[in-house]
């Protein structure tokens, strides 16, 4: 009866002494670790100082009942279960208790096997309940729709949870399309500043006069005493939240010199030289190689150490390969979700593969495109090769392509045919130019 998952601690809250010591040692023999008390107030402590997984509380105590006990659990430990034992079959108690977040209630009197199963029904939906949350952990990732199961992409998801924390400098790396924006907004999002404004700042085609006086305001010349000649800049616009200047290699020298002022606090206007305070977080992104740039010249060096505190570098696609299918799956059923289709159309294996091989230079985004693309076009539940667009299709790496016999080749060829023509081995014939007898001795040569 008595099952091996014996490492659970319960404690049993009971005012009736001679019940309590019955429990406790009925429940030490099972083999559990036991603690008791006479009283909720009791109980409220030693929850505060030891892990419990299961509460086994009395209903009827004077001063705090178990109904209490049972919403003090609920509201402050996820990871803890509670029973209700009730002194008599009362009804209303065990709607009560379930009510109130109890997951099982048993009467007096019971038996020892009686509580043994109650105790393993709770410390069941205990573990599902565990196991959940471990899962809504790990799909932190997921969050702010950021999808990743890659070792890559945990480590990203790490360090946005990190620099969440704190108000550091950050600055991001990757590709063009590799998510870069999305982990700056998440890193806000996930922040006790989330309230405040998240502004972004496309470095990259904004003309550097016009786009010094959005950063860090302007005054106009010649008329210092009117008010209304005074423009904020975004930098102090975000108050306490968070400034993003997407693409910051495209500012000019000149610009960075007065960015690398701003990481300190402080700037001053366009036209203007007062001194002023700013208290945003400043987050930064660059899908070219800064490091190359600073030796080059193109970048400042002071400026690029300045804000290179907190770095995250995001991984190309073609280097998470176990989100290229997760990823496509989740943009199949959003785009399907929207269209209105019936069924998510699920990925050939063969679909798969060429996904896998190929090179995404335009990254994420360029996924999502294609897979909205697909959904919306394909009628058909299966998304076949023939589906991809052609320059995916040619794309297999040299290598690959070119590690064939001439008979793996033939043999792939017929076996796209035969899966066009839905397995019709005369058609497959016809379009092949060959006689069906000669299909099927090469399909007999590739079983031998
Ligand atoms: N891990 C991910 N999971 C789901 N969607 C993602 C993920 N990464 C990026 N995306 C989506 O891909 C698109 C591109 O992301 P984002 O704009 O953040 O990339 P970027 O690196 O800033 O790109 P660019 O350099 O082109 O500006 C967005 O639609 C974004 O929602
Ligand atoms: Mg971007």
């Amino acid at each position: 009866m008595n099952k091996k998952r014996k490492n659970e601690t319960i404690l049993v809250v009971d005012d009736s002494p001679d019940t309590l010591e019955l429990l406790h040692r009925s429940i030490e023999h099972m083999g559990y670790k036991v603690f008791s008390s006479e009283s909720a107030e009791e109980a409220i402590e030693i929850l505060k100082n030891e892990h419990v997984d299961l509460v086994i509380t009395d209903y009827h105590m004077p001063f705090i009942g178990g109904i209490d006990v049972i919403k003090h659990v609920r509201e402050n430990y996820k990871n803890t279960e509670v029973m209700m034992i009730t002194g008599y079959a009362s009804v209303e108690g065990a709607v009560e208790a379930i009510k109130a977040g109890a997951e099982e209630y048993l009467s007096k009197p019971f038996t020892d096997e009686e509580l043994q199963q109650a105790i393993d029904r709770s410390l069941e939906k205990l573990a599902i309940r565990v196991m959940k949350s471990e899962q809504s952990k790990k799909s932190i990732s997921k969050q702010y729709g950021i999808i990743g199961e890659s070792g890559g992409m945990r480590r990203v998801a790490d360090s946005i949870r990190k620099a969440s924390e704190n108000i550091l400098p950050v600055l991001i790396s990757g590709e063009a399309g590799t998510g870069k924006e999305l982990v700056a907004r998440a890193i806000h999002y996930e922040s006790n500043r989330s309230g405040e404004p998240f502004i972004h700042i496309n470095c990259r085609g904004i003309p550097e006069t016009i786009l010094e006086g959005e950063i860090f305001g302007y005054k106009r010349r010649g008329e210092e005493s009117s008010n209304g000649d005074v423009k904020q800049g975004f930098l102090e616009m975000a108050g306490e939240g968070t400034v993003f200047f997407d693409e910051i290699s495209e500012t000019s020298l000149s610009t960075q010199v007065k960015l690398l002022r701003a990481f300190s606090g402080e700037i001053t206007y366009v036209g203007d030289n007062v001194t002023r305070n700013i208290k945003c977080r400043i987050m930064a992104s660059t899908s070219r190689d800064l490091i190359y740039l600073v030796r080059r010249g193109l970048f400042r060096e002071d400026l690029f150490f300045r804000m290179n505190v907190v770095n995250i570098a995001l991984p190309p696609l073609r280097e998470r390969e176990r989100d290229i299918i997760l990823i496509s799956n989740m943009f199949l059923a959003e785009a399907s979700n929207e269209i209105g289709r019936a069924k998510v159309p699920v990925l050939d294996e063969k679909v798969v593969h060429y996904l896998l091989e190929y090179s995404w230079p335009g990254n994420i985004r360029e996924l999502e495109r294609l897979m909205r693309d697909i959904a919306h076009k394909v009628e058909a539940d299966t998304i076949e090769v023939s589906d991809l667009p052609s320059y995916m299709r040619f794309n297999i790496s040299e290598e690959s392509r070119l590690n064939r016999t001439l008979f793996e080749v033939e043999l792939d060829h017929i076996k796209d045919v035969l899966s066009k023509v839905e397995g019709n081995k005369t058609k497959a014939a016809e379009l092949l130019g060959i006689d069906r007898k000669t299909l099927r001795e090469k399909l007999k040569k590739q079983t031998q």
